[in-house]
């Protein structure tokens, strides 16, 4: 049943995906048949965002490190992502889901790079639930990108080395359209943020549960979210 869209929710909820792997290994399978039933859980999340009032999610698909991986698993999720997208794209439209990726492209086969502009135009108009999809994303990685087209700017001339600020930097980041994310879940039992939306998260509220992704429903996405309205986020004042 939906329910009534919370006002106090988090806005913006990122996801960090984990447990795949270890998802398919204890049930003897190979790790790519986790990540396409990671994959599946995908659209069971977007699709619950409207109910619980979360207008932004971003998910984690793939680190600037996970190419550290066997070349059976990169190649593996690569095709996965260009599956997913051939797949998916309609329905998005069809939810009026808008898609953006944030990463860095320049490692990624032109092919997919492809499908990503094409989704991206495709969804352009969608005025729905904003989905952003972290493909080889690393935070460090988007900060020292960042920073590098900020000295660009500050080389010829467009930019006052004095006026960098808070303000300033974020808007060379990927994610230089989103509001800063409300709430950050990890699933599968791992208490840490793996280099993910480092700036962005500096205020914001962690979720570290146990279930492995591919088991995760949209129920507990909604129990999470719900918790989410108790908790007193002061922002380094003093309440009142
Ligand atoms: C997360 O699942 C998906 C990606 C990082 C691509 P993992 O593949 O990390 O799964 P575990 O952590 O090995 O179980
Ligand atoms: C983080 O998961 C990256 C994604 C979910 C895409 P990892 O499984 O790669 O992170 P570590 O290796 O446990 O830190
Ligand atoms: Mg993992």
């Amino acid at each position: 049943m939906a329910r009534k869209p919370e006002p106090t929710g988090p806005r913006h909820v990122a996801i960090i995906m984990d447990g795949n792997g270890r998802w398919a290994t204890k049930r003897g399978r190979p790790r790519l048949f986790g990540h396409q039933a990671g994959a599946r859980r995908v659209r069971e999340i977007v699709s619950a965002c409207p109910d619980f009032g979360v207008d932004y999610l971003t998910i984690f698909a793939f680190s600037t490190e996970n190419w550290k991986r066997t070349q059976t698993e990169v190649a593996g999720l690569m095709s996965l992502f260009r599956r997913y997208i051939i797949k998916e794209m309609q329905q998005f439209v069809a939810e009026n889901v808008r898609v953006r990726f944030i990463g860095d492209r320049a490692r990624l086969d032109a092919r997919l790079r492809g499908l990503m502009d094409e989704a991206e135009k495709m969804t352009g108009h969608c005025t729905g639930t904003n989905l952003t999809i972290a493909l080889n994303y690393g935070g460090r990685d988007e900060v020292a990108r960042a920073t590098q087209r900020l000295a660009q700017d500050v080389a010829a001339g467009k930019l006052d080395p004095a006026d960098v600020d808070e303000e300033t930097l974020p808007k060379y980041l990927d994610t230089c359209l989103l509001p800063d994310p409300d709430l950050v879940i990890r699933t599968s039992g791992e208490a840490r943020i793996s280099n993910f939306l480092l700036w962005q998260s500096a205020y914001a509220e962690y979720e570290f549960i146990d279930t492995l992704w591919p088991d995760f429903t949209a129920e507990e996405f909604g129990k999470l979210v719900g918790n989410y309205g108790g908790r007193d986020r002061r922002f380094g004042a003093v309440k009142a």
